[in-house]
């Protein structure tokens, strides 16, 4: 396989590589750009964040998660590759100038995060940043210097990579097509597909899995796309948990709210949804959302298709409703008029794995509960509905009372377990806590507060 980028502003192409080399270990190991730093190698700390750019779409990502044959086709910066001559880049002038540098060791991914920004236009500097932990300046100068470079001009480079780019030639490595994807599982059902490898990179960088037989599939155009009808909306398994959010923005608004909280930007611009509902992992945060909102999905193995709710599609911890050679094609979300709520529960506000994450798809007609979904993460051994809570509420009035009634069938839709981030009695009177807050709010305008666990 050859794999062609632009790498700062230059083609490059590599061959005879494994196909999960990590573009970290390639940046530093064999072109000894060694700005790009090596932290945690999970995607957590943001020191190894590159800009991988296609035409005029710009995203941050973690270089230590991503394999080479991921950026085929595709613009590469390293901090090393962000200045113009001998005039820096106008987020590091910023960084000198409000000295937002100290030990430095985070400084390289803060200004990729940074640059990328500048790039977009993005002003929303505490979400943009929230993937790039640095411990010694605190984020006040940093922030400051994100403020201070937005107005100064974007460098000529960013126009030069994006004409080098129609230029590039590249033959196609990834399958173009679903179809193609579905031969090519069907002839190798025991080989792993990978969306955007935020989960799978970790398989590689953290237990050393060797992966041989490979599909990268986050490339397939059809599975990238959004459609949306007066039925509702079909997402792609291969759309990015940012293109997720956007698109859910003006539809259901506190769904995009919590996926603002799913990670970082860096992993949110790499990670899809087919591969937060593929991985089946009880604290994944988007199936609990699209069981309330009654998502089915389309599954295909070959040429035929099947389509399940979601909510049947997990079976158990580490199980789920697929066959070998099948794959997740595509999401659907049924239009609705019902407004979904989802409280997601951390340690840490952002770039936290939820510790409960509950959601909440009500229609109430009369001040009475006509339906009621409620789906949660973190509960149990996958995102699992609360159908004893559901039944104690289905037609009752929407009423404190009721609500108060309902508290104890939480007992018989979970058992959750204790772990690092909750014990399990926290974890039940958390699930609980939710449900009265969803009425609060829902009833009184109680205004909305921070989900932390203290
Ligand atoms: C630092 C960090 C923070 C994270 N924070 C969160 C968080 O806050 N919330 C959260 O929910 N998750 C979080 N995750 C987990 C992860 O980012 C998500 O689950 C993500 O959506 C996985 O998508 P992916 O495309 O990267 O999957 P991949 O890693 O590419 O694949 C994951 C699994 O799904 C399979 N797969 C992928 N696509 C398909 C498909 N279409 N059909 C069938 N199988 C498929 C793969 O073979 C693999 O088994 C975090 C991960 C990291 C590293
Ligand atoms: S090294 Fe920490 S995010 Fe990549
Ligand atoms: S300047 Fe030292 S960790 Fe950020």
């Amino acid at each position: 396989m050859s794999i062609s980028f632009l790498l700062n502003g230059k083609t490059t192409t590599v061959s005879n590589v494994p196909p999960t080399h990590t573009l970290l270990d390639y940046l530093r190991e064999t072109r000894g750009l060694t700005g790009t730093k090596e932290g945690c190698n999970e995607g957590d700390c943001g020191a190894c964040t590159v800009m991988v750019s296609d035409g005029d779409s710009h995203r941050s990502m973690n270089a230590c998660i991503l394999f080479l044959p991921q950026l085929h086709g595709k613009s590469v910066r390293t901090v090393e590759g962000v200045a113009t001559g001998d005039t820096p880049h106008p987020v590091q002038t910023a960084m000198i100038e409000k000295h937002g540098s100290q030990c430095g060791f985070c400084t390289p991914g803060f200004i990729m995060s940074m640059t990328t920004a500048h790039a977009n236009g993005a002003t929303d500097h505490d979400d943009q940043l929230a993937g790039n932990l640095c411990r010694c300046t605190g984020y006040a100068p940093i922030i400051r210097a994100a403020v201070a470079a937005e107005e100064v001009a974007k460098p000529d480079w960013l126009g030069k990579d994006a004409k080098a780019l129609d230029a590039l030639k590249t033959n196609a490595i990834h399958p173009q097509s679903s179809d193609e994807l579905a031969a090519w599982y069907e002839a190798n059902p025991d080989g792993t597909l990978i969306g955007g490898a935020t989960d799978v990179g970790l398989w590689v960088t953290k237990k050393l899995a060797a992966l041989d037989t490979v599909c990268f599939i986050s490339q397939i155009k059809d599975m990238c796309q959004i459609e949306t009808t007066k039925d509702g909306m079909r997402i792609g398994a291969c759309v990015t948990i940012t293109a997720l959010r956007k698109a859910t923005e003006a539809i259901h608004p506190d769904f995009a709210e919590m996926l603002r909280r799913f990670a970082s930007t860096q992993i949110r611009n790499t990670a899809t949804i087919g591969g937060n509902i593929a991985n089946g992992s009880p604290i994944g945060d988007g199936p609990p959302a699209l069981i309330a909102l009654g998502a089915t999905l389309t599954l295909r193995k070959g040429d035929t298709r099947r389509e399940i709710l979601l909510q049947d599609f997990f079976v158990d911890y580490g199980k789920q409703d697929r066959s070998a050679g099948e794959f997740v094609e595509s999401i659907f979300i049924p239009t609705q008029t019902d407004r979904l709520k989802c409280y997601k529960l951390t340690k840490r506000f952002d770039q936290d794995i939820s510790a409960v994450l509950g959601c909440f798809n009500f229609h109430i007609e009369d001040e009475k509960i006509v339906c009621c979904s409620i789906a949660y993460g973190g509960m149990a051994a996958t995102p699992k509905r609360a159908t004893h809570v559901e039944n104690a509420l289905l037609g009752q009035p929407w009423t404190k009372e009721t609500i108060t009634t309902a508290l104890p069938a939480f007992a018989q839709d979970f058992t959750p377990m204790s772990d690092m981030r909750a014990s399990k009695e926290y974890r039940l009177k958390a699930a609980q806590n939710m449900l009265q807050r969803y009425f609060l709010e829902d009833t009184q305008n109680a205004p909305r507060v921070l989900e932390t666990t203290p």
